[in-house]
Formats: C-alpha cells, sequence, structure tokens
C-alpha cells in the first residue's frame, strides 16, 4: 500500500497526536481510497486532496505577487477568483467536513484548540480576500500596485503560516484518528461542494 510518506512521518512527531494505535483507520487514509487497488484507478484521499489545493494556494500567491510588480491586472483578478472559490470551498472542506470530526473522534485540547485558532485564520482570511477584491473590482483609490503588493505579501505570510499548522498537525492527527468512514463521509461531501 502506498502511503504519504511526509504524512506518515510527521504522524509520531506532533504533539497533537493522542496516542491513538495506527491500524485501519490510519490504511483508510493513505494514498487509495476504500476499495481502490493496484488494478483500478487511485481516488486521491480528501488529505491528499487538501494538500493539494494548498499547493495551489501557494502557487496564487505567487503569481498575486508577480502580477503586483509586472501591473498585471488580468493575473490579479484571476488569482482574486480563485481565492473566491476554490479556496473558500477548501475552509469550507476543513471547518464543516474535518475540523468536527477531529473533534469527535477525540481530539487532544491542544488539538481542539489549535482547530479554533486556524477557523478564526480562515476569517482573517476572508477579510484579506475582501481586501483584494476591492483592489481588483476598478473601484480602488490609491495606488494599486503598492495595495496588490501590501495584499500578496500579508496573504503569503498568512498562508505560510496557516498551511504549515495544517499540515504538521492536523492532517497527520486525522490520519491517526480517522476510520474509513469519517474518510469516506468527508469525501462525499467535498465532492458536493463540487457538484460531482
Ligand atoms: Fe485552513
Ligand atoms: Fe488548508
Amino acid at each position: 500500500m502506498r502511503r504519504d510518506m511526509r504524512l506518515s512521518k510527521q504522524v509520531s512527531a506532533s504533539p497533537f497526536i493522542p496516542r491513538t494505535p495506527l491500524g485501519a483507520s490510519a490504511r483508510a487514509l493513505g494514498v487509495d481510497r476504500a476499495g481502490a487497488s493496484d488494478s483500478h484507478p487511485r481516488v486521491p484521499t480528501p488529505l491528499v486532496q487538501l494538500e493539494r489545493s494548498h499547493r495551489r494556494l501557494e502557487e496564487a500567491c505567487e503569481a498575486l505577487s508577480i502580477a503586483a510588480r509586472d501591473h498585471d491586472i488580468e493575473t490579479a483578478s484571476d488569482v482574486c477568483a480563485f481565492f473566491a472559490r476554490q479556496v473558500r470551498r477548501h475552509e469550507e472542506d476543513e471547518e464543516r467536513s474535518l475540523f468536527p470530526r477531529l473533534v469527535d473522534a477525540g481530539a487532544s485540547p491542544e488539538l481542539r484548540a489549535l482547530l479554533e485558532r486556524l477557523a478564526r485564520e480562515h476569517r482573517e482570511h476572508e477579510a484579506v480576500h475582501a481586501r483584494l477584491e476591492e483592489a481588483v473590482s476598478g473601484r480602488f483609490e490609491g495606488d494599486l500596485w503598492q495595495e496588490l503588493t501590501a495584499i500578496a505579501e500579508l496573504m503569503t505570510r498568512a498562508y505560510q503560516a496557516h498551511v504549515a499548522r495544517e499540515e504538521a498537525h492536523v492532517f497527520p492527527a486525522a490520519e491517526a484518528l480517522l476510520g474509513s468512514d469519517a474518510i469516506d463521509a468527508i469525501a462525499r461531501e467535498m465532492d458536493a461542494r463540487r457538484g460531482r
């Protein structure tokens, strides 16, 4: 069975993970969704999908920095649309599907505090997105490129720290705590958000 090595390695390192033995539940969170095998198409698990979204999020922050530097309003608008749709959906996946299941599965007090902090950070991200929407709307008064540069720096810093916390603590905790039923339910909810 293929496993995401980086997630696996972090499982034992995180102080946010209760001492739960890794068994069938951990296997259910590997790269393969339940039922997949070498002879069947692999469907990325929710955690792998969320991690991939993080990589696209980082690319979007970089694209916004370059757009601000190059005075490229089209790319800045594309990044804004990406945040309004994909990133908002990603944060819903975490807050509505993943985080509550970790709490239900017996998350430690430290992990629960981290989940609350991450949810608060999502609200802060929304405020930065709103600032970006205003900047690309055509109604912004002032130095647009300076504003976009400031927003890009703010977003890059905010997401770097946020994503690092999720990948170092939350995803490995999910890998350790959640069973295949919970993972399948998360996958179904994520699919529904995408009209699949
Ligand atoms: Fe998040
Ligand atoms: Fe995330």
